[in-house]
């Protein structure tokens, strides 16, 4: 209806002024100019889905929108906190009624530049995401026609989704505007960017910057998997962190059984924000991550071994994690851009 009252009053606008072009509702809507920071790659980001301030703007809405769940309880930032560069802070997640998930919420930050998400890469794109926690009876437990008729009885929700989308709010608009938003999440400002892309050479004391050689030493081995700007190769590795995993992880998605205990390598970026880890978030603290590393994971068949005994001394073990914690961006989590008005 509402279509039809521009379109009748951009018909009188141009009989009184022939040579004006016929605007359309994207004329209300300018680009969004994502944040690159130093050092990051281009975003692959689809066609459809171009970045513009009101597609942000309104996913930014629906992130935080807990009619999302079954009992309008919990938004996606229920599970994705910002201060804890959007992980959830638990050992593994809690939706709807107290239901407790198998797996640990993973940190949100540059989640546009992943291409396989969750912990087994189950999933291709942003967009076909949404749809997996709103449907989770473990998560908000709801289906995406309850979503749509609560939703869609909203004013200023139905105004965005016209000004972004050209059209009222559906499955589209929702995955996509939400999809956007993740997207602007780019967390490239710690303290560690401004020693290597910024050239702040002092920006790192000289037990951090002992514990980024040993990350990068042949005799540790992190960084051949945890690689690039996003410490992240985006390769499925078995780590050896079980003899037998009651999580099959890729192997849920590719049936084959070599690759049984094998998940994601994680993004390190905020890792200090992001306990407890792991994809069943099953250690506590940074000293255990190290502490298991340093012993060389349990055996199994599908382990990749580059991860064995290290030997490292306790100094070399602090100076790892002093490291770790230099890849914390303060800037990313106070970012009032992610937060509503
Ligand atoms: C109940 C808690 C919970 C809620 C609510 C929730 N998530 Fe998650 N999210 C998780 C967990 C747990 C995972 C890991 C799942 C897996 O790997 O199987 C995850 C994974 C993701 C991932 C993949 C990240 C990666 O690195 O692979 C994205 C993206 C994401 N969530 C976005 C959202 C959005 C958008 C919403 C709202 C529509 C949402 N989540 C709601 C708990 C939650
Ligand atoms: C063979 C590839 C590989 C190597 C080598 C490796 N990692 Fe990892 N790392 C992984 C994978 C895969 C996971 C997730 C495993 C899981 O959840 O089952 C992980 C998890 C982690 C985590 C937990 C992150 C989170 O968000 O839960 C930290 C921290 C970490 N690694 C640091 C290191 C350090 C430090 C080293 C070197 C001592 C190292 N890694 C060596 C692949 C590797």
């Amino acid at each position: 209806m509402r279509h039809l009252i521009v379109i009748l009053s951009l018909a009188a606008l141009l009989q009184s002024c022939e040579k004006a072009s016929l605007p359309t509702w994207d004329v209300y809507d300018l680009p969004y100019e994502l944040n690159r920071p130093q050092g990051f790659p281009e975003m692959d980001i689809p066609a459809d889905n171009e970045l513009t301030v009101n597609r942000v703007a309104l996913g930014k809405i629906l992130f935080h929108d807990k009619r999302l769940s079954r009992d309008n309880s919990i938004s996606c930032a229920s599970c994705h906190l910002q201060e804890l560069a959007f992980a959830e802070g638990l050992i593994t997640s809690i939706g709807v009624d107290g239901a407790i998930g198998p797996r640990n919420s993973p940190s949100l930050a540059n989640v546009g530049y992943i291409d396989s998400l969750f912990w087994d890469g189950g999933v291709p794109t942003l967009e076909l995401q949404i749809l997996a926690p709103i449907h989770n009876a473990l998560e908000m437990d709801s289906h995406i026609q309850d979503v749509l008729d609560k939703l869609g009885a909203d004013y200023e929700i139905q105004r965005l989704s016209n000004l972004a989308y050209d059209r009222d709010l559906d499955m589209y608009v929702i995955t996509r505007a939400i999809s956007a938003f993740e997207r602007t999440l780019v967390s490239g400002n710690s303290r560690f960017d401004q020693y290597a892309y910024q050239g702040q050479e002092d920006a790192l004391t000289p037990s951090e910057l002992a514990g980024w050689e040993l990350f990068n030493s042949t005799e540790t081995q992190c960084a051949s998997c945890h690689s690039g700007f996003n410490f992240t190769n985006n390769t499925f590795q078995n780590i050896g962190l079980y003899e037998n995993y009651a999580d099959a992880g890729r192997e849920r998605v590719s049936l084959n059984p070599a690759d049984n205990g094998k998940f994601r390598v994680p993004s390190l970026r905020n890792v200090g924000l992001t306990a407890p880890y792991m994809h069943d978030g099953s250690m506590a603290t940074l000293e255990e991550v190290i502490d298991f590393f340093n012993e060389g994971g349990h055996m199994h068949a599908n382990k990749n071994e580059l991860v064995h005994p290290l030997n490292l001394d306790e100094t070399q073990k602090g100076q790892l994690i002093d490291f770790l914690e230099t890849l914390t961006d303060e800037e990313f989590i106070y970012n009032s851009e992610f937060q509503l008005d």
